[in-house]
């Protein structure tokens, strides 16, 4: 069973500056609620009870999100808005929720090795806190059903175009089902004639206790950090992962136009806005 999880938060988020300057990119709002608060959602959906946020400097701001804020409370209390108070205390209660620093900035892989002592000898999800999923059942539930057929590491990965294979972390394997792969190979952004897919790492994994050797002994890759794909290329000699083609969307919101987007489908779904929302980009459209 897994009932833990991981999410890294502690990158610079320098692709978003100069809001990401004094406030992490995980605290962005998609219209009223912070991008991590749409991650944890998906964790708890998926019947994960204790979540392990990777801060780091300037990030404070993530802890007081999901802490408790009385004063806030009871002034919402005193204008009898029932409905927004529920929503403070749901916040709150959401799940276990711990915070560990990564002291230095060393990469997704160095990031996720601080969970070592929290997951212990459990298999774990990972969510990237930069990274929203929209589906009918959650990512994360989909490759933790995909764990316990298999009983291996999971990566959730997503169809991409051809020509922008360069841009992810291309995965290459055996079709073992219509969705599941058994891989062979991972390359982070590789050429566009030299992938071995077009199926792209979609921020979301179930890793075992195995990775965190495997962490100890990968050595610096790209931008000097210690790349979770290189560690996850370790345990790959030692034991099968497999790859799952996850049915929803995904939505990078530490890339500019990707957040752009974001808060115009996510507005379009919300009942108090998709009318006249929608009624302001028909203009908008009008008058291109
Ligand atoms: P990214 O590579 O997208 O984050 O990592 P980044 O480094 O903040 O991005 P840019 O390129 O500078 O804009 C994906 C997730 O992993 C976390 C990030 O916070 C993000 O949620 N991360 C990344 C860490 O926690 N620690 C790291 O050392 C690197």
């Amino acid at each position: 069973m897994v009932r833990k999880a991981v999410i890294p938060a502690a990158g610079f988020g320098t692709r978003f500056l100069p809001a990401t300057k004094a406030q992490p990119k995980e605290m962005l709002p998609i219209i009223d609620t912070p991008v991590i608060q749409y991650v944890v959602q998906e964790a708890v959906d998926s019947g994960i009870e204790d979540i392990l946020i990777i801060s780091g400097k300037g990030k404070r701001s993530m802890e007081d999100h999901f802490d408790r804020n009385f004063e806030l409370e009871s002034r919402i209390v005193e204008k009898e808005e029932e409905a927004l108070y529920n929503q403070l205390r749901h916040i709150e209660n959401m799940a276990n929720i711990h915070f560990i620093r990564q002291r230095e900035l060393n990469g997704l892989g160095d990031a996720i090795y601080y969970a070592r002592f929290h997951c212990g000898s459990e298999p774990f999800a990972v969510l990237l806190g930069d990274t929203i999923l929209n589906s009918a059942i959650p990512v994360t539930q989909q490759i933790i059903d995909a764990y316990e057929q298999y009983g291996h590491p999971v990566i959730a990965v997503e169809t991409v175009p051809h020509d922008k294979v360069n841009r992810y972390g291309i995965v290459g394997g055996e079709k073992l089902s219509e969705k599941v792969l058994r891989l062979t190979e991972m390359v982070e952004k590789p050429d566009i004639d030299k992938a071995p897919s077009n199926l792209a790492i979609a921020g979301r994994y179930i890793l075992t206790p195995e990775i965190f050797p495997a962490i100890e002994q990968t050595i610096r890759g790209k931008g000097n950090e210690i790349q979770l794909t290189d560690a996850l290329r370790i345990v790959l000699k030692q034991e099968d992962i497999v790859a799952t083609i996850i049915e929803g969307k995904r939505y990078d919101i530490g890339n500019k136009l990707d957040f752009l987007k974001t808060t115009v489908e996510f507005a379009l779904k919300r009942k108090e806005f998709a009318a006249p929302f929608a009624e302001y980009l028909k203009e908008i459209v009008k008058g291109l």
